[in-house]
């Protein structure tokens, strides 16, 4: 009998919607036991979300500072499980409060530790430098992690900021305005992720995770795109000097993170479209300099 814990947060309910789809063909497997465990914050977070909250949370998501979860059940912190599938989402372009909370608790050293962990966000499209501040904190907590599967929003990156607003701030999963695409990870996609699912199971049968990573891309399960990962780095950069600015001048909080939010919007739609042309023209030179390798590290684990 093979144990897995499928752990997860998610306000919409679509990193839920994902992590079940995923283990549709393990729950349907009579050797295997999956769990699953619902990350509580003891300060629950909005949802929808005001504009204000949204912006507010930046700074401490980005310096990722922990704040207090609920114990998992004893039931499944008493248990050793043989593979750990944990999901999160990106905040920030880093892991969400909930997630690095957890991953920063006593409770991830007690059920991660010595365990292959495979991760699956579920985000609009910046999950890439996300995804590497995970792995310090899996390396933190002694996991090993044995595969990624990152599920974003297929649409234009200029659309999904439109179609994602929308969703937070409304709470619905619409189109927005009437016109734009459904936000989000596509129904379709998250239907589907149950080939995943089926990609795991014989190596957790055979409790080796060898050559997994590779089949799991070969199905689609990482969508290296050089500009959003291009984007992701220069965000990093900016938000790094924006959330220390912020946290170093409490007095001056509330103005600050006005002024970011029209930072976050200008850098959106005013500089990106002009950098995505110039990294267009330049990209058969930087492929050869940057994009090859950082297609084969987020691909990679
Ligand atoms: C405060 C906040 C910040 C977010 N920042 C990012 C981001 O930097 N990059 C990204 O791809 N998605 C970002 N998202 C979208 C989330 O990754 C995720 O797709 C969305 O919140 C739905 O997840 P849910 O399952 O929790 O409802 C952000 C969402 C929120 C609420």
């Amino acid at each position: 009998m093979k144990r897995v814990l499928f752990i997860y947060f998610s306000q919409s309910g679509q990193l839920e919607e994902i992590a079940r789809s995923i283990a549709k063909p393990l729950l349907e497997d009579n050797d295997i036991t999956v769990d699953f465990y619902e990350i509580k914050m003891v300060h629950a977070f909005p949802f929808p979300w005001t504009s204000d909250s949204f912006f507010n949370t930046f700074p401490e998501t980005f310096k990722q500072i922990p704040e207090e979860i609920h114990p998992p059940a004893p039931a499944i912190l008493n248990t050793a499980y043989d593979l750990i599938v944990l999901h999160y989402q990106v905040w920030y372009l880093s892991p969400s409060i909930p997630i690095n909370s957890f991953l920063k608790s006593s409770y991830a050293k007690a059920l991660l530790a010595d365990k292959p962990v495979i991760t699956v966000s579920g985000s609009r499209n910046m999950w890439a430098l996300a995804q590497d501040k995970v792995k310090v904190l899996l390396h933190d907590v002694h996991a090993t992690l044995v595969g990624n599967i990152a599920l974003t929003d297929r649409h234009h990156n200029l659309i999904s900021v439109v179609t994602i607003v929308d969703w937070m701030f409304s709470g619905i999963k619409r189109r927005a305005y009437g016109v734009f695409p459904m936000p989000g990870v596509a129904k379709k996609e998250i239907a589907n992720a149950d080939k995943y699912g089926k990609i795991i199971q014989p190596y957790l049968k055979k409790g080796t995770f060898g050559g997994l990573q590779n089949e799991l891309v070969a199905n689609g399960a990482v969508d290296y795109r050089f500009f959003l990962v291009s984007m992701d780095q220069k965000g990093n950069r900016m938000f790094g000097i924006w959330s220390s600015l912020i946290v170093r001048n409490p007095q001056k909080r509330t103005r600050l993170i006005t002024l970011f939010k029209y930072y976050v919007v200008f850098a959106i739609y005013g500089v990106s479209p002009i950098v995505y042309l110039i990294e267009l023209l330049l990209y058969p030179l930087l492929y050869f300099v940057k994009y090859r390798k950082e297609k084969k590290h987020y691909e990679g684990i």
